[in-house]
């Protein structure tokens, strides 16, 4: 019989798998989130959804660099309220439903993460890392005091599992990360996109409608994962690799740096949800062909050598 190697406890959460699918990645609807369950995902992450519904940045909102993407969505959603009807259909999903989470102020983080959890979330990440709209997301996450601020207060009203989201964008990522330990975080997802921009040559201005946005894809996974090593190093908690996954071997190399599951965005938005598949597979028969039993033998391996 196959052993199950597969299955791993994020913060309570149990994952059939560790890959999940991250924030902002095909769309904000039930259906469509339960399309990538069915390609095997783990866990899903929603978009980050705030209090109110916003628009965000005209177009062009997206540029596809040569080694990534660069995006400035500006956080475009319906708003919580409008939202609680996808998360009461999500519920019936047969894996771990996290809604991303982000506010102008801590309270407005509570009221949003709260709304998410009574309709049926089953953890809530919080943004403090979007690198494209003002007094939100990284500003929050870059600024300790803030950042400590908003996890204390979610913690004290959420009784499901709070991730925290950072962002690469700081001077010490583990210095942020022990902040986010102490305020009382469950886990850390780390990381979200890298502050970047493009210019179009032959008329000078920049491509994204916002000028600076965030990049994703395969061009920052060596700083992710230098983010999941360095954080594994200094705090206890559960850690979410992300960034710049596209197989197998970069899933594993973010649990051997210390993460105990992966998200995976842009690759899925580039090449469809089927990846999810590959990358399960390419993980079990890694294990399998290391005479392993479990990921979690391999959750850290990297700090023993
Ligand atoms: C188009 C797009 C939209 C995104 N929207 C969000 C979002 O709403 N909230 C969030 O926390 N991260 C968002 N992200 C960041 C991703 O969740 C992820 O952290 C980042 O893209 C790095 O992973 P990747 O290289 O696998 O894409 C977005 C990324 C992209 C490309």
């Amino acid at each position: 019989m196959e052993i199950n190697r597969l299955g791993v406890d994020l913060a309570g959460l149990r994952l059939a798998n560790p890959t999940m699918l991250a924030s902002g990645i095909l769309g904000l609807s039930a259906e469509s989130l339960g399309n990538i369950v069915k390609t095997g995902a783990g866990a899903i992450v929603t978009k980050s959804v705030g209090l109110k519904p916003r628009k965000g940045y005209p177009n062009p909102t997206v540029v596809q660099a040569s080694c990534g993407l660069i995006n400035a969505m500006g956080l475009p959603n319906p708003g919580i309220n409008e939202f609680i009807k996808e998360i009461r259909e999500a519920k019936n999903f047969d894996v771990p439903f996290i809604v991303s989470v982000y506010g102008f102020s801590a309270e407005e983080y509570v009221r949003v993460a709260k709304k998410a959890v009574d309709a049926g979330a089953d953890a809530v990440e919080l943004n403090v890392s979007c690198p494209h709209v003002g007094e939100t997301g990284s500003e929050i996450g870059q600024n300790p005091k803030l950042l400590a601020e908003v996890v204390r207060k979610v913690k004290t009203v959420v009784e499901k599992p709070v991730f925290v989201k950072l962002s690469p964008n700081v001077t010490n990522i583990a210095e942020i990360a022990e902040v986010t330990a102490k305020a009382g975080a469950d886990a850390i997802t780390a990381i979200n996109t890298v502050k970047a921009m493009a210019i179009d040559t032959e008329t000078a201005i920049p491509l994204l409608s916002n000028k600076i946005g965030g990049l994703s894809g395969p061009a920052i996974k060596p700083i992710a994962v230098r983010c999941v090593y360095e954080i594994h190093e200094r705090v206890k908690l559960p850690i979410i690799g992300c960034g710049g996954v596209t197989n197998w071997r970069d899933a594993t190399e973010f649990l051997l740096a210390g993460a105990s599951a992966v998200q995976i965005g842009t690759a899925v938005a580039i090449k469809g949800p089927n990846m999810f598949k590959s990358i399960i597979r390419g993980i079990n028969a890694y294990l399998k062909k290391k005479g392993l039993k479990s990921v979690k033998e391999i959750v850290g391996l990297s700090h023993c050598s």
